[in-house]
C-alpha cells in the first residue's frame, strides 16, 4: 500500500502526461526492439530474448509501445487474444519512469484494446513477490483466481493467476 503523497504524485503525473498529449502509442515493430529490449533486460530478472520479441511480432500477438514526445520509449505491453479472453503476456515501464503513473496509463490501453477486440476478460500471471505489479493489477480490478506452484524460474517462484472481467 502506498501513502497518499505517492498516490497523488502518480495521479498528477498521469494527468499531466495525458493532458499534454505527449504520449504516443503504436503497434510494436522490429524498429522498436532495440529500445524494448533495453527496458526488458533492465526490469525483468528472467526476461524474453530479442528473438522472443521478433517471434511475437511475427505472430498475432498485440504489442504496443508507449513513447513520450521526444520519442523515448517509456513502456510497452504484449497481449494475446484467444477467442474472448485476452492474456496479458507482458507489461513494463522503464526503470527511470516507474512510479509516475505510466503503468496505469499503459494498463488503460490494455483494457481499451481488449474492449475494442470484444474480449470478455483479461488474465495474466504474476510473480507472487511482484508487489508493484500486483498493486497495479488489483487497483485496476484484477482478482486472484489461482496459484501456479513453481511456475517461474530464476528465481523459482509461484505465480498468481489474476483475472479481470470486462
Ligand atoms: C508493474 C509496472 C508496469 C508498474 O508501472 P509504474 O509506472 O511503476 O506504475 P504506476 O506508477 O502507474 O502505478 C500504478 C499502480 O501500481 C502500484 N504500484 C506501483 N509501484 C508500486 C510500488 N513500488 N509498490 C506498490 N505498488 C506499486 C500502485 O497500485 C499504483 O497505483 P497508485 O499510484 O494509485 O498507488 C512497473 O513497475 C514495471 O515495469 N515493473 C517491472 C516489470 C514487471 O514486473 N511487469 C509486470 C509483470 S509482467
Amino acid at each position: 500500500m502506498q501513502d497518499k503523497t505517492m498516490q497523488s504524485e502518480g495521479a498528477a503525473a498521469q494527468e499531466k502526461a495525458a493532458s499534454e498529449g505527449e504520449l504516443t502509442f503504436a503497434p510494436m515493430r522490429l524498429k522498436d526492439l532495440h529500445d524494448v529490449y533495453y527496458i526488458e533486460q533492465e526490469v525483468f530478472p528472467y526476461h524474453w530474448t530479442y528473438r522472443n520479441f521478433e517471434s511475437s511480432i511475427a505472430t498475432e500477438n498485440q504489442g504496443i509501445v508507449m513513447r513520450d514526445g521526444q520519442g523515448t520509449l517509456i513502456g510497452y505491453f504484449v497481449a494475446l487474444d484467444i477467442v474472448d479472453e485476452m492474456e496479458l503476456l507482458k507489461i513494463a515501464v522503464g526503470k527511470a519512469f516507474q512510479g509516475k503513473g505510466y503503468g496505469r496509463i499503459l494498463m488503460d490501453k490494455v483494457l481499451e484494446l481488449a474492449r475494442y477486440l470484444e474480449m470478455e476478460s483479461v488474465f495474466l500471471e504474476v510473480r507472487e513477490s511482484n508487489t508493484p505489479a500486483i498493486g497495479l493489477y488489483e487497483s485496476t480490478g484484477f482478482k486472484t483466481v489461482g496459484i501456479r506452484p513453481g511456475y517461474y524460474v530464476q528465481p523459482k517462484e509461484d505465480a498468481l493467476l489474476m483475472k479481470l472481467k470486462l
